[in-house]
C-alpha cells in the first residue's frame, strides 16, 4: 500500500524519440489509476518507468514518499502482470505462482499460506495441480495475476492483462478485477486502449495522446466535460457526433446554432455551461459542438436539425440510427423500453432531431480545447466547478471482437522476472 507521485517525468528513447513528455501526476494509496489512449501514446513506457524496467530521462518518481528514480524493479515493491503474461509451461499452477517466493526463499508453510489464499480469491483452488496448457486464457491470466498477487506489492501493474481474451473472457475477467481490487487492498495502475475497461476499472483515469496528459478524472468527469475534442472522441461509444456549429452569445446568454442560415437550430446552453462560458469571458464564435449519440433525440418539431436515415442499426435495448445532416454523418441512439420493437427506418427517411442545452459541449474550433475550461496548462486542465454530477452514463459495451487467445504457450526467455531477486534460473 503506496501513493505513489510522477513528477515532470519525461521519457527520450535513443536521444530521438519522445515517448512520454512532463507527466504529472499524484497517486493516493489504494487508489486505482487506469491510464487510456490509442496505440503509441506513452502507456508502457508510463508503467515501466514506474516499475524501473524502463530509466527515466527526467523528472521524478516517488512511491510511499521515496524517491525511487534510481531503485532497482526488485526494491520497488511492486508488482506487474504484462500483457503477454508467461507461465512456465512445466510447473503446475501451484508452482507458478509460488515460484516468485521460493526464489525469495520464504518458508513453506508462508508460501503454501499465500498460494492458497491467492488461489481462494482468484477462484483457481481446484486448478493448483494442472500445468498451464490445461487451462483456458482466462484461466492463465488468472495464475499470472496469482503470481503478482503473493508478493503483496506497495503497488499494481498491469499491463493491457485482458488484450488477448476473447470478448466474453474479457468481460468476465474485468469483473474478476474490480472483485480482485476489493479484496486486495493496494494501489493499482492499470494500462488499456480499451476506454470501456478504462470506464468501469478506474477510480481516475488519464487519458494520453502522443506522449502528453490530455486528461486527468474521474468517468464521470472525463465523459460529462472533455478537456478537448480528442478526450471528446475518445471517451464513449458510439462516438461524439461533432458539427461546425456556432456559439451566440447574447449579454449574458449562451446559444448554439447548428445548420445554414435560417435553416439552423438554435438551443440555449444549461445555466451551469453558461456560467462557466461567461467565467472564461467566452465571446461569440464558430465553434466545433460536441453531441453525444444518447443526447440526440427525434422530434417532430419544425425547429430541429433536418436529416436523412442511412441506416439503423438493432442493439437489442437500443437503436443506433446513422443519419446525414449538416452534410455529415451523425449517430442517434434511441433507447427501447421492452415493449418496443425497434422497427428498423428505412433509408432515406427524414428525421429530426434535437437535444438539451446541457448535452452541448463547445470547443475552440483551432486547438480542440474545451471551451468551458479555462485557459490553463495545456496539458491538465482545471476541472470545471459547481457541477453536480448525474449517474455515469456508462458507455455500451465494444460490440467488436477481440482476437481469440493464442493457444502456444510463451517460449521460456519471456519469463525471466525482472522483480524476482534472482535471474529466474529455476531452483
Ligand atoms: N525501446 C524503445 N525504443 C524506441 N522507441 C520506443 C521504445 N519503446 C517504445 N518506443 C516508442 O515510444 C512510444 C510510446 O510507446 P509505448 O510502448 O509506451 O506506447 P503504448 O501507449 O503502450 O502503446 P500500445 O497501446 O501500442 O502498447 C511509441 O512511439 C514507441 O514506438
Ligand atoms: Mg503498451
Amino acid at each position: 500500500m503506496a501513493d505513489l507521485s510522477l513528477r515532470k517525468v519525461k521519457k527520450v528513447y535513443d536521444n530521438t524519440v519522445v515517448a512520454v513528455q512532463a507527466f504529472d501526476l499524484e497517486i493516493a494509496d489504494k487508489e486505482f489509476i487506469v491510464l487510456v489512449g490509442p496505440s503509441g501514446c506513452g502507456k508502457s513506457t508510463t508503467l515501466r518507468m514506474v516499475a524501473g524496467l524502463e530509466e527515466i530521462t527526467d523528472g521524478e518518481i516517488y512511491i510511499g514518499g521515496r524517491k525511487v528514480n534510481t531503485v532497482s524493479p526488485k526494491d520497488r515493491d511492486i508488482a506487474m502482470v504484462f500483457q503477454n503474461y508467461a507461465l512456465y509451461p512445466h510447473m503446475t499452477v501451484y508452482d507458478n505462482i509460488a515460484y516468485g517466493l521460493k526464489l525469495r526463499k520464504f518458508p513453506k508453510r508462508v508460501i503454501d499460506q499465500k498460494v492458497r489464499e491467492a488461489a481462494e480469491i482468484l477462484d483457481i483452488t481446484e486448478l493448483l495441480k494442472r500445468k498451464p496448457k490445461a487451462l483456458s486464457g482466462g484461466q492463465r491470466q488468472r495464475v499470472a495475476i496469482g503470481r503478482a498477487i503473493v508478493r503483496e506489492p506497495q503497488v499494481f501493474l498491469m499491463d493491457e492483462p485482458l488484450s488477448n481474451l476473447d470478448a466474453k473472457l474479457r468481460n468476465q475477467m474485468r469483473s474478476e478485477i474490480i472483485k480482485l481490487r476489493q479484496k486486495v487492498n493496494t494501489t493499482f495502475i492499470y494500462v488499456t486502449h480499451d476506454q470501456t475497461e478504462a470506464m468501469t476499472l478506474g477510480d481516475r483515469i488519464v487519458i494520453m495522446r502522443d506522449g502528453f496528459v490530455q486528461q486527468v478524472g474521474t468517468p464521470q468527469e472525463v465523459f460529462h466535460h472533455p478537456a478537448n475534442l480528442f478526450v471528446a472522441g475518445f471517451i464513449g461509444t458510439p462516438q461524439m457526433n461533432i458539427f461546425d456549429a456556432r456559439l451566440v452569445r447574447e449579454g449574458e446568454r449562451y446559444f448554439v446554432a447548428v445548420g445554414e442560415g435560417a435553416a439552423a437550430h438554435t438551443v440555449e446552453l444549461s445555466p451551469e455551461k453558461q456560467a462557466r462560458l461567461r467565467a472564461c469571458g467566452v465571446e461569440s464564435q464558430p465553434v466545433k459542438l460536441g453531441l453525444r449519440p444518447e443526447h440526440l433525440t427525434l422530434t417532430e418539431s419544425d425547429d430541429a436539425v433536418y436529416a436523412a436515415v442511412d441506416v439503423s442499426e438493432m442493439m437489442g435495448s437500443a437503436v443506433h440510427i446513422h443519419v446525414s445532416a449538416c452534410g455529415q454523418d451523425v449517430v442517434i441512439v434511441v433507447p427501447l423500453s421492452e415493449e418496443e420493437d425497434g422497427e428498423a427506418l428505412p433509408m432515406g427517411t427524414p428525421v429530426r432531431f434535437t437535444f438539451r442545452g446541457s448535452a452541448a459541449h463547445v470547443f475552440d474550433v483551432e486547438t480542440g480545447r474545451n471551451l468551458e475550461y479555462p485557459i490553463a496548462r495545456e496539458s491538465e486542465p482545471e476541472a470545471p466547478a459547481g457541477e453536480e454530477q448525474g449517474p455515469a452514463e456508462k458507455p455500451a459495451a465494444p460490440t467488436e471482437e477481440a482476437p481469440p487467445a493464442p493457444e502456444g504457450i510463451p517460449e521460456r526467455e519471456t519469463l525471466d522476472d525482472p522483480f524476482a531477486e534472482d535471474d529466474g534460473q529455476e531452483g
